[in-house]
């Protein structure tokens, strides 16, 4: 799989780059010095702040002067914009830097090929530990040039889509960087995903072409991924090519939409004429789980993202130029893309490429790999964190982790027994810990601490202070502004930022609907929050029905859906519960037809095979429980709400249950959950 070996981008190659490229921006005017310079050269030009807390108010107050300064400042244009922001949050229009005209791709390579070709841009840590496979910048431009010719060749034009079923790799980067630089829109979609998934996520997408590996390696295990995108594919006749990369050697059979990646790519040349971009041409779709049955397609454009993926992984971080960073999320999720990809890529950065799990080949596996690769900023999931905690101290102490100096955690609330954890035993007590919060909507992390600040302190547990340009409120559930600390309400945004996403893929009304109609005005973030007496934030979990499992998505909708398809089921209610290794595990309530013969234990078999095929995993129950009937209220709709204080076994009682128009509907569920306890403690022991 490419690169290949001891590959090199030929002098004549980044001879003509060179005259391809657009010429590098201006550099910035040199300002009186003051410290503020030095913590952030962009914001030099504002003679009336002085510090780095001062400066995150004044972000806010003055937002237009703040962002264009920063878009000149980070991005190379290949003409300027001539309006900031021009957005009317109510109605759903949301632009910046309109006018301008750049290339994503010529962001992420072109410019640092120009400065060091030979600089390292993606460290691959393939599954098999120590066989880390290294691109620099002018191999990753060179890849991504061939395989954008090759899209072309093949009819992929300026706005079609493209779908990416990959494993993190090179390819896979290349893939999402060829699409940028062609003008096309790419769809990356989790590799763990099912067949049904994901033809329903390319059918939705319209995508005219897939990208995919023969096979995927994880944990010592092989992934039949061509096989799954076969399965989807046939249902999916607009797909012209699927081009194949090979992972393994294991052959797979080619159909007549097949191609061979790596072989078309090595004909085509090295050069490719990137696509003249709008700011605000979309650059992706990512799917993610709402409270409806059907997955979303949240769009991001191009300035504003990349702007905002750039610079909040500089400031969040700590990054420096010449760090090794090493973000260990899949490129499937939101993290990926911005922190594996386009925050460190538009930064010139090398990022590390994570291939395996954190306990393969054994525990140890995060902590070898930062000692290996020497990685600076470690960005990883509490799932994971919590996981490692319980194999002990001796995994983590084994190995060398001085390189280490920012720690980060995103995806969901880290505890704070965990936070400690990862503070004092894989940081030494030496490395901040940065709990990021944001979502695949937000484009890039909104509420985190920013150790760069000199005055700014972290506490455990908290994603604390507002990132630059954000303006977060709480609200109450009648719309009113929560304005004193040491209170909680739902979570809004009440100013635009660049990074957020700008329409729902075909749907906008959802998209209005869905985040600013809650609070007219604001952006609704879906999540409660809490604000303590210091001011600082502290992500409470989500309001709507979305389940986080391990830190990804899925809505209970979603899986209700693929439950009330099975035969035997009558209607199913599904909530999220606590859950000490995966922050929240699902949890089905299900009400069988009256006709049902089959034996409990093999419907439960057929449900959970049922949520794995059609959806993940990771969407599989943990437990099913079969009820006579759901608690509901006089019109009709399920009481979640109740059903998850019987699951957590809530010492408050069950809540107000006037509304529920059978009462006596929750005694049998109370003693068919205690029940089910007692068979799965005896099945354990
Ligand atoms: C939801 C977004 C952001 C990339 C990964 C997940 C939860 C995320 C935190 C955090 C508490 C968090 C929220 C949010 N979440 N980070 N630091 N503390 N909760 O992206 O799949 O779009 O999910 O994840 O509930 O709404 P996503």
């Amino acid at each position: 799989m490419w690169p290949l070996p001891g590959a090199r981008a030929s002098r004549c190659l980044l001879g003509s780059l060179r005259r391809a490229a657009p010429p590098p921006p201006p550099s910035p005017p040199r300002r009186a010095k003051c410290n503020l310079t030095a913590y952030m050269p962009e914001a030099g030009g504002f003679e009336e702040v002085r510090s780095p807390s001062q400066l995150q108010r004044f972000s806010v107050s003055s937002g237009e002067r703040f962002w264009a300064a920063a878009a000149r400042h980070r991005l190379s244009w290949i003409s300027d914009f001539h309006t900031v922001q021009d957005c009317d949050l109510a109605r759903g229009r949301i632009k910046w830097f309109d006018g301008g005209k750049l290339n994503v791709s010529v962001n992420c390579l072109d410019r640092h090929v120009h400065a060091n070709p030979e600089k390292v841009a993606l460290v691959w840590e393939k599954d098999e530990p120590g066989s880390e496979v290294k691109v620099t910048y002018g191999e990753l431009l060179e890849m991504t040039c061939r395989l954008g010719n090759l899209l072309r060749r093949r009819g992929v034009k300026k706005g079609d889509n493209v779908t990416i079923y990959m494993p993190p790799c090179p390819l896979a980067v290349a893939s999402m960087l060829a699409c940028a630089r062609i003008g096309a829109t790419h769809n990356v979609v989790f590799a763990g995903f099912s067949a049904e998934a994901l033809g329903e996520r390319i059918r939705d997408a319209q995508s005219c072409a897939v990208i995919t590996a023969n096979q995927g390696v994880r944990g010592g295990r092989l992934i039949e991924l061509k096989k799954t995108v076969d399965a989807a594919v046939s249902s999916c006749p607009q797909v012209r090519n699927v081009l194949v990369a090979m992972r393994t050697e294991n052959p797979v059979e080619f159909t007549h939409k097949d191609v061979d990646m790596e072989e078309e790519m090595r004909a085509e040349e090295v050069v490719c004429e990137p696509e003249a971009m709008d700011s605000e041409d979309p650059l992706f779709l990512l799917y993610t789980s709402g409270s409806t049955g059907k997955p979303k397609a949240l769009v991001h454009t191009q300035a504003g993202y990349l702007l905002y993926a750039a610079l909040t992984h500089r400031y969040v971080f700590g990054y420096h130029d010449g760090d090794v960073f090493g973000c260990v999320a899949d490129i499937g999720w939101i993290t990926g893309h911005s922190y594996i990809v386009y925050g460190p890529l538009a930064n010139g950065s090398t990022t590390v490429l994570f291939e395996s799990t954190p306990v393969y080949p054994d525990p140890g596996r995060y902590w070898e790999t930062v000692q290996r690769l020497k990685i600076n900023q470690f960005y990883g999931a509490p799932t994971a964190i919590r996981l490692l905690l319980k194999y002990g101290d001796e995994w983590v102490q084994k190995y060398d982790r001085s390189s280490l100096k920012t720690l980060g955690s995103v995806g969901e609330p880290i505890n704070t027994e965990a936070w400690e954890w990862y503070h004092n035993v894989v940081g030494d007590g030496r490395c901040p810990v940065v709990d990021t919060w944001w979502q695949t909507e937000t484009g890039g992390i909104c509420i985190s601490p920013r150790p760069s600040d000199p005055d700014a302190e972290i506490l455990p547990g908290m994603a604390m202070r507002p990132f630059f340009g954000i303006n977060p409120v709480l609200m109450d559930m009648a719309g009113n502004k929560l304005t004193s600390n040491n209170i909680s309400g739902a979570l809004c945004i009440s100013q635009p930022w660049p990074g957020m996403a700008r329409t729902i893929h075909n749907d906008h009304q959802r998209f209005i609907e869905t985040y600013f109609q809650p609070f007219p005005g604001h952006y609704f973030t879906g999540d409660g929050a809490y604000r303590s007496e210091k001011g600082y934030y502290q992500i409470t979990g989500r309001l709507d029905d979305v389940i986080n499992v391990s830190g990804h998505r899925i809505g209970t909708a979603e899986i209700e859906d693929v439950l009330n398809q099975c035969p035997a089921v009558a209607e199913s209610a599904v909530i999220g519960f606590s859950h000490d290794i995966k922050g929240q595990a699902v949890f089905a309530f299900v009400v069988l037809k009256e006709s049902v013969e089959a034996s409990q234990a093999d419907v439960t078999r057929e449900l959970s095979g049922s949520v794995t095929k059609k959806i993940a995993k990771y969407a599989c129950p943990d437990h099913i429980q079969f009820v006579q009937r759901l608690p509901k209220t006089r019109s009709g709709k399920i009481m979640r709400r109740v059903l998850r204080k019987v699951v957590e076994r809530d010492p408050g009682g069950l809540g107000d249950l006037s509304t529920m128009e059978d009462p006596t509907v929750i005694q049998d569920i109370i003693q068919g959950h205690r029940d089910l306890l007692e068979v799965n403690q005896r099945e354990r022991q």
